[in-house]
């Protein structure tokens, strides 16, 4: 493991941790996906002897493996809100704005956010940026029916470098599609009009853009955890 692994790893751990301080009895949860959440279950497991009875939705078919594993009751449906969605992301704003995606599950990921009177974004410091698109790609689900002419259609509404994730083996989702990751040069990603643009496409089934969705982040540079937010900002679900 290098220095940045390392480094990575130190602080996803001690965000894990605090996040997982903070879990109350009886919670009703979502659970995100990627090596941030992967943390955050890790420190929750060693609570569970407290007799938390919680409850969870996953967003990945991985995540579910884990939290039964671990003994969390699942529910595999958003019908009835959720206290606090737990997750990871590739980039987050200022305004805590995010792009998602980098584990191909972000539309289950929105699924469950969207239905969380509390979301929590976790993540160390590298992942902060003063504007979304400077390092990552923007990730889209995709039908594969017909996915190149989506591509092309993609390809017109965007000046973006486009590539289908998994080239010689596409990746393929917990859904059954594909993903397609775009590149922006720096400076031209316009999140919110990428988002008008996108729900024009008929084969972009979703996409890693979560704007103005997460109610707070807890950010760990390896020393400290810091929160961006408020923890108690609640938000209204219908
Ligand atoms: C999964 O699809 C993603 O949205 C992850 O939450 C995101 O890519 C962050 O993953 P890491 O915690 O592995 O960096």
């Amino acid at each position: 493991m290098n220095v940045t692994q390392r480094a990575f790893e130190v602080a996803v751990r001690q965000v894990g941790a605090h996040a997982a301080s903070l879990i109350r009895p009886g919670m009703r949860l979502g659970l995100g996906t990627g090596r941030t959440a992967s943390a955050f279950l890790d420190e929750l497991a060693k609570r569970l002897d407290e007799d938390l009875h919680l409850v969870a939705v996953c967003t990945s078919l991985d995540t579910e493996k884990r939290a039964r594993e671990m003994g969390i009751k699942i529910d595999g449906s958003t019908e009835e809100p959720l206290d606090l969605d737990l997750d990871g992301a590739d980039e987050i704003d200022p305004r805590l704005n995010l792009i998602k995606g980098g584990g191909g599950a972000m539309v289950r990921e929105k699924v469950v956010a969207e239905r969380s009177r509390r979301f929590w974004v976790l993540a160390d410091d590298k992942k902060l940026v003063a504007k979304l698109g400077e390092r990552q790609p923007v990730p889209l689900e995709i039908l594969p029916f017909d996915w190149r002419g989506t591509a092309r259609r993609v390809s017109a509404a965007c000046d973006c470098r486009l590539t289908l994730r998994g080239a010689d083996r596409p990746f393929v989702t917990d859904n059954g599609n594909l993903i397609f990751d775009l590149k922006f040069p720096p400076g031209r990603l316009d999140p919110n009009q990428l988002a008008r643009e996108l729900a024009r496409i008929p084969g972009v089934l979703g996409h890693g853009l979560f704007l103005g969705t997460a109610t707070a982040a807890l950010i760990s540079d390896g020393n400290t955890v810091r929160v961006i937010g408020e923890l108690d900002r609640v938000r209204e679900v219908v």
